[in-house]
């Protein structure tokens, strides 16, 4: 794994920002796999303002995200659909139809799986954004989830609906059940980058990188990964 340490979380996201804007200008055919949550914000304005700037174009870009709550649609405020237009989508040139999100209001959601698995087959990731959760789950595969993984339903962890609970208005708010990427799906991008900022993120950084490869970190896997670059800053490096 390459380790890139920062000394702040904005330099974190310029470095990663110098990533994605590398394989966008090589590719304009590109295939982005993005995140959610706090981590990736900084990272999501340096591409806003590189296009306001440079006119970069995501005309003939395809993006596929990681995961989303079950139960939430685009117009609820804290899905993920949500999150990536209101903080990405909106200041580029992408056409939404080139935007993929697993649908957390199907109807069937084991049809719903195999309908992202299929959509993932279609399109390689060139390049996949991670964070990293403090349990060290990355997407939503949480602790003991099988490295042979496809997109499936998980029920998220209590300590992964605490640390998410910040973003609703109540803790009971926040969905128990969402879909995800697998594993196996992540680890079939050509590229990978994880940002990892603060603290609280010191001992899955440090579990990620130099502890067991085991299922019980889900992060671990990514040590098996041929191209995966860690961008942490010195908080979340702290331990390694
Ligand atoms: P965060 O979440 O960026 O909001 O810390 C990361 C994750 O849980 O994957």
């Amino acid at each position: 794994m390459n380790i890139i340490i920062t000394k702040d979380q904005a330099e974190m996201s310029r470095e990663g920002a110098k990533i994605f804007l590398d394989v966008i200008r090589n590719d304009p055919y590109a295939v982005l796999g993005l995140a959610t949550g706090t981590t990736p914000l900084g990272l999501y304005a340096q591409l806003a303002e590189d296009r306001r700037r440079n006119g970069t174009s995501y005309r003939n870009i395809r993006t596929v995200n990681l995961d989303e709550y079950i139960g939430l649609g685009a117009e609820d405020e804290q899905s993920y659909v949500y999150f990536m237009r209101h903080n990405l989508f909106r200041y580029l040139d992408i056409p939404l139809e080139n935007t993929h999100l697993p649908n957390g209001k199907a109807e069937d959601l084991s049809a719903e799986c195999a309908r992202y698995n299929a959509l993932l087959d279609t399109l390689p990731r060139t390049v996949q954004l991670l964070g990293i959760g403090s349990n060290g789950h990355i997407a939503f595969n949480e602790p003991g989830t099988p490295f042979g993984s496809e997109t499936h339903v998980v029920t998220l962890a209590e300590s992964t609906v605490r640390d998410n609970s910040r973003l609703f208005a109540r803790q009971e708010n926040v969905p128990r059940r969402a879909l995800t990427m697998g594993l196996k799906n992540i680890m079939e991008a050509e590229k990978i980058v994880v940002l990892a900022s603060g603290a609280g993120k010191a001992n899955a950084v440090s579990s990620m990188v130099r502890g067991v490869v085991t299922e019980a970190v889900p992060a671990s896997i990514l040590q098996r990964h041929p191209n995966c670059t860690l961008i942490a800053d010195k908080e979340a490096a702290s331990l390694i």
